[in-house]
């Protein structure tokens, strides 16, 4: 073999050992558990030979616990970039198979080359996640990579998007790089986040609780909202990683990318003509008023299972993407509590961030009653969602289906706050509180010293409902741009929003604002 067949051969060596990773044993144990290995999954999440590996080459440099003995190029992460649909992305993979997938130096340290890299070129950045956490040979080297990680996911905020996909454990202070991500995929029953684990938790509170109850997907979909979707297996994560980088832009200086549809600007939305109930008190599914009012009916919710009395996710109106908040009449009402202001908020930031309007419907009560809503902070967290409509400055359009009362009025996207373009349907109620309340409030002497209270109190009822309980008071000083019929929903808002694409809106300078956190 000549001198540079020998050199050449070193080559391949070297890259072949950074692919074999942990070994077939490993990567067996691997698939055993339903799961991908990084390599493969990275395959599936970029287009087709689009993923250009960094660092494969890259080692610990731990030499305690006999580590020197143990070295493995690429240090148990797969990292680089490729394309989505065509647009660059940025990437890593823990790779399970190598120490556990856990983070040291080193590893760490390629994370945030992926970082740097993607917020350099303004690209969007997905981690998939799979890994022990801290590697516990390299002690306090791990914890510094950690933070070198934390603080670049808080640089890129705002900036560019960064989607976590939990495939596997992902614990202690681990937990932390996902939860500054804008988006957080989990497997269900391959993946795992927690800060303390259950033997932690059982010797330090004496509870019991199983992996799976404590930070499994159901969990963190439907208790603590910390996971925005929830995939049954590894390919189906990805697969909605792609959909979801579709729908956004690359970046905080550019918009999401316009895709043509057959849906017609012009349709008419028939069948909500008679979607809300005439009884006040009569619920329905205002996901319906969503699908039928977007693009080929195609709506991404985001954390369908958390705080379901309010509704957001992605569609497209007329090809560009809107981010929609909906208050859900199916659930509590859809009155607003602390987990829905929250959930609200934060999204709507994530839209303002990254140019996307904002289309609100609106049907809400008020803020949702009870002692443990005001104990709990409903007062701070109930103002998130106002700061964060008062603050947004992308097109923001507003439909108000039915009920509009209180503060709670205000705060959902209402022209005071400066929404764009506001419309109500006729059966819209834009109104201090609803009509039974208020009469009681206002009348209630009057009521006790009537003849027949109880036929009093209806005719006042009706007095207050036919002033009230409709939208051409709010039409009449301009609160509305227009009341529109239900079916000319899709048209109207696709040409408010043609119309508001260039708006540019300019607010004082400033470090940052103080939301009330
Ligand atoms: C070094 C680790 C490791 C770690 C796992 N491994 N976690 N090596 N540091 N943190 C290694 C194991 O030794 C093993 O190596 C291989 O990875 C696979 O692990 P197994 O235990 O065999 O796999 P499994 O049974 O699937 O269990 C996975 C696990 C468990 C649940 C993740 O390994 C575990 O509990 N690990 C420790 C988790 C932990 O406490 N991490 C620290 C959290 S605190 P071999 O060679 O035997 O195959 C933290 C702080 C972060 O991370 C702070 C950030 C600021």
């Amino acid at each position: 073999m000549g001198a540079e067949d020998a050199r050449v051969s070193e080559l391949r060596r070297r890259k072949a050992q950074a692919v074999a990773g942990g070994g077939q044993a490993r990567v067996s144990a691997q698939h055993s558990k339903g799961k991908l290995t990084a390599r493969e999954r990275i395959e599936l999440l970029l287009d087709d030979d689009s993923f250009m590996e960094i660092d494969p080459l890259v080692e610990h440099r731990c030499r305690d616990f006999d580590m020197d003995r143990n070295v493995i190029p690429g240090d148990g992460v797969v990292c680089g970039h490729g394309t989505i649909g065509g647009r660059t992305v940025y990437c890593f993979a823990q790779d399970f198979t190598v120490y556990g997938g856990s983070l040291g130096e080193m590893h760490g340290l390629k994370i945030c080359k992926v970082l740097d890299m993607a917020l350099k070129t303004g690209s969007p950045v997905i981690g998939l996640n799979d890994s022990g956490g801290a590697r516990i040979q390299e002690g306090v080297a791990s914890l510094g990579s950690y933070a070198e990680i934390f603080f670049r996911n808080v640089r890129a905020s705002g900036v560019i998007p960064q989607i976590s996909v939990i495939m596997g454990p992902c614990a202690g202070g681990a937990v932390y790089s996902p939860a500054i991500t804008d988006f957080v995929i989990m497997v269900d029953q391959t993946s795992h986040m927690f800060i303390t684990g259950p033997e932690v938790i059982k010797t330090v509170t004496n509870e019991e609780v199983s992996f799976e109850d404590l930070g499994g997907s159901a969990t963190h979909a439907t208790k603590s909202g910390v996971t925005h979707f929830t995939a049954s297996d590894d390919e189906s994560a990805l697969d909605l990683v792609r959909d979801l980088v579709e729908m956004l832009p690359l970046n905080n200086l550019q918009r999401a990318p316009v895709l043509p549809t057959n849906d017609p600007v012009d349709r008419s939305c028939d069948s909500l003509q008679d979607l809300v109930p005439t009884n006040p008190k009569e619920p329905y599914d205002i996901v319906r008023a969503i699908e039928e009012t977007v693009d080929d009916g195609a709506f991404l919710e985001v954390q369908a299972e958390f705080a379901r009395n309010i509704v957001v996710g992605f569609a497209r109106l007329g090809g560009h993407t809107v981010g929609v908040v909906a208050n859900q009449p199916l659930f509590l009402a859809g009155c607003l509590d602390i987990d829905a202001s929250v959930k609200a908020a934060r999204f709507v930031r994530f839209c303002d961030s990254f140019n996307i309007p904002i289309l609100t419907y609106v049907d809400v009560p008020g803020f949702l009653p009870g002692a443990s809503q005001e104990w709990g902070g409903i007062i701070r967290h109930g103002a998130k969602l106002l700061y964060a409509y008062a603050e947004a400055t992308v097109p923001k359009l507003t439909v108000i289906t039915r009920k509009a009362y209180g503060g709670a009025y205000d705060v959902m996207s209402s022209k005071h706050i400066r929404g764009d373009y506001n419309v109500a349907w006729p059966s819209a109620q834009l109104a201090v509180m609803g009509a039974e309340g208020a009469v009681q409030i206002i009348h209630r002497r009057r009521i006790a010293s009537s003849g027949n209270p109880s036929q009093e109190r209806e005719r006042l009822v009706d007095d207050y409902v036919e002033t009230f309980a409709n939208p051409y008071r709010a039409a009449s000083l301009g609160y509305l741009d227009d009341v529109i019929q239900p079916s000319e929903t899709r048209t109207v808002m696709i040409k408010a929003l043609g119309a508001l694409l260039e708006k540019e809106e300019v607010r004082p300078a400033r470090k940052h604002g103080n939301i009330p956190l």
